[in-house]
Parts: C-alpha cells; structure tokens; sequence
C-alpha cells in the first residue's frame, strides 16, 4: 500500500471508530492510539524517509490535514459524550421539589418550615390568605408608611441593613407588607405573611441577623383588641397543642394604637411556673395592636370606617420553645444532626 493510501484508510477507519466510542476513558485511549507520540500516524510518517522531497511535501500536506480533521472528530465526539452523560444524570436525579414531603421517607422539615407551616395551617382555617413576604424592600414600605418617618427615634430601634443609593432597605419587619396589603385589598382582610427580616445585630444565643416573622392583619368594620386576643389565643392553643390564656401589657410600636406584649401562659407549666418560664407563669411571645390610623390612611382606608389589628410574630422563638431549641443560631447551621432530629 502506498504511504498516500495508508493514510487515507487510517482515517476511514478511525473516523468511524471514533463516532462508535461512547465513553469518555475510551476515546482518550484511542486518541493515543491513533494520534499519540508513537501512534498509528507517527507510524505511518515513518515511511516519508524514502520518499523524494516533492512527493513528501504532498504527503506530508495530507497527513497534516487528517491529523487535523481527526483531531477535530476527537474533540466534537468528546463534546458529545459530556453533554449525554449531563443529559443521563438529569434524567436520573431529577428531584421534583413541588412533591408534598413524606414524612415516611426518611427526608426532614426543618423546625422553622414547621412552625410556619402550622401557623398557615391555623389562620388558612380561620379565613387568612397567606402572603409572601419581600426580603428587599423600599425605605418607604418598611419605615415611612407604617408611620415611623425620617426623623422618628424608633428607625434606630432595628438595625438596618442599608443598601447603598438605591433607597431599598433588607426588611426588618413584615410589617413591611402593610401598606401593600391595605394597598390591594378592601375590607374585609385578613392577611398573614410569613417572611425573612433581617437586623443588624450582634449575634449571640438569642439573637440572629437574619430570621422569621409572621405579619398578621385583620381589617373590617368595628374590629378589637378582643378579637386580637382570640386570634391569638386560637393560634398559640393550635401550635401549642393544648389551650392557653393570653395576657396583655402595653408596649410601643408605632404602627399600632394601643401597642401590646401579648404574653401566653406558659404551656410547660400551665402557668405555674418553672425554669422554661422563669417561674413567672408566662411567656413574652407576640408584639401586637389596632393598626394605627395613620397607617390605615397611607393604606387607602378610611380610619373613620374601618379598625385593624396587626401583630408580628417571631417564628424563631415560637420554633425555639415548642422544639426546645436553646441556640438561635441553630436554625441557620447545616448541623444535620440537629436537623434529623425534626
Ligand atoms: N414589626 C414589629 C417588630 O418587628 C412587630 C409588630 C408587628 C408589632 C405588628 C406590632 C404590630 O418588632
């Protein structure tokens, strides 16, 4: 055969070896085989010695082109087999995470995904549309229209987390969707929204950066302080699992008016006291009042018609003392043995 033809059937042959490799392994082997430092080309180009230089030259022009057309056969099939193996490997772990979670599988809900789900649970029940909180959101929505403007002392009662020349804020509070509630709704509303809020604070125990609310609203004709009290005496009895009493006492939000600490008796005890409570019986737990009217008129509602409340629940305390969690921190840790035990 001459040295032209030899050539020209390596790559017949190897062109359709190449397209039958199916593995990546496998081709960088053949690769060698064929265009390696002692491969079958090399071999072959052995031969150019006794030939004369113008016939070398045209060989050696074809050999060049062929070292190139397989090289670039080499490199597309090498393509291939990657995207075929990103292909099987979707197919095989694709995970739809819109399935409902099986609490047979062995799989965990997190503590706090817990909590927030029981609370929708209740309210839902209860005739609540469940919102998502915004994790950004603008100066205005989280201070200005719950009635806390630039000059009020109370900004720098949650440190916030500014975000530079655009005029938007991290929430701080989910009383940051309060004024879109009133915005997009007519009376009657009842709203909850869950949500992440995050303060500028110096972390330790009891104290996270980043952590959960739940926003609640209720808007109608001739809404109380009493139906505040059932509502929340109904949610905590739920999460609880058994019934508990409410108590009030006065506390500042400027928001609400009045503003109250709405205390449960404390559900380990039944009120009697012990170390969880500190022997008073009772458990600081939701920061609430009847929406302020200021707040209600930013809203586009008529403080003369209607009457709210609102109140702001923290998840992470709620979570903490119903699973006995003593390290805020936890629930941001990817401890899975703190998680497998959810
Ligand atoms: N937004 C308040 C906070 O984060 C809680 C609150 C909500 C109080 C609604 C009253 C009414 O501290």
């Amino acid at each position: 055969m001459s040295l032209a033809d030899s050539l020209s059937s390596l790559r017949a042959e190897s062109l359709s070896a190449i397209a039958m490799l199916s593995s990546e392994e496998w081709l960088v082997d053949y690769r060698n085989e064929i265009l390696g430092k002692n491969g079958k080309l090399t071999e072959i180009l052995k031969g150019l010695k006794s030939l004369s230089d113008e016939e070398k030259r045209g060989v050696g022009k074809h050999a060049n082109e062929i070292r190139d057309e397989l090289s670039a056969a080499f490199d597309d099939r090498k393509t291939r087999i990657e995207l075929a193996d990103i292909e099987r490997a979707i197919a095989s772990e694709y995970a739809d995470v819109t399935i409902p979670y099986s609490r047979t599988d062995g799989s965990h809900v997190h503590p706090l995904a817990r909590v927030r789900d029981e609370i929708e649970d209740v309210f839902v029940r209860m005739g609540f549309r469940v919102y998502e909180s915004d994790e950004v959101t603008t100066e205005y929505a989280n201070f200005d229209a719950v009635n806390v403007p630039a000059t009020h002392p109370a900004r720098d009662m949650q440190d916030t987390f500014w975000l530079e020349g655009s005029g938007n804020v991290l929430a701080t509070q989910t009383s940051c969707m309060q004024n879109h509630i009133l915005r997009t709704n007519t009376p009657p509303i009842r709203a909850i929204i869950p949500g992440r809020v995050f303060r500028n604070e110096a972390i330790d125990a009891t104290h996270e950066n980043t952590f959960y609310q739940v926003e609640g609203m209720v808007v109608d004709r001739g809404i109380h302080i009493g139906h505040l009290k059932y509502t929340l005496e109904t949610m905590l009895s739920e999460i609880f699992g058994k019934p508990v009493r409410t108590r009030m006492r006065p506390g500042f939000f400027p928001f609400v008016e009045p503003g109250v600490e709405v205390d449960s008796s404390c559900p380990f005890c039944d009120g009697v006291g012990c170390r969880i409570c500190k022997q008073s019986g009772w458990i600081e737990l939701v920061p609430a009042g009847l929406i302020h009217p200021n707040v209600l008129r930013e809203g586009g509602i008529d403080p003369e018609v209607y009457s709210g409340f609102a109140f702001g629940l923290g998840m992470n305390r709620l979570a903490m003392l119903k699973y006995g969690v003593d390290n805020i921190r936890l629930f941001l840790d990817p401890d899975i043995d703190f998680l497998r035990q959810f």
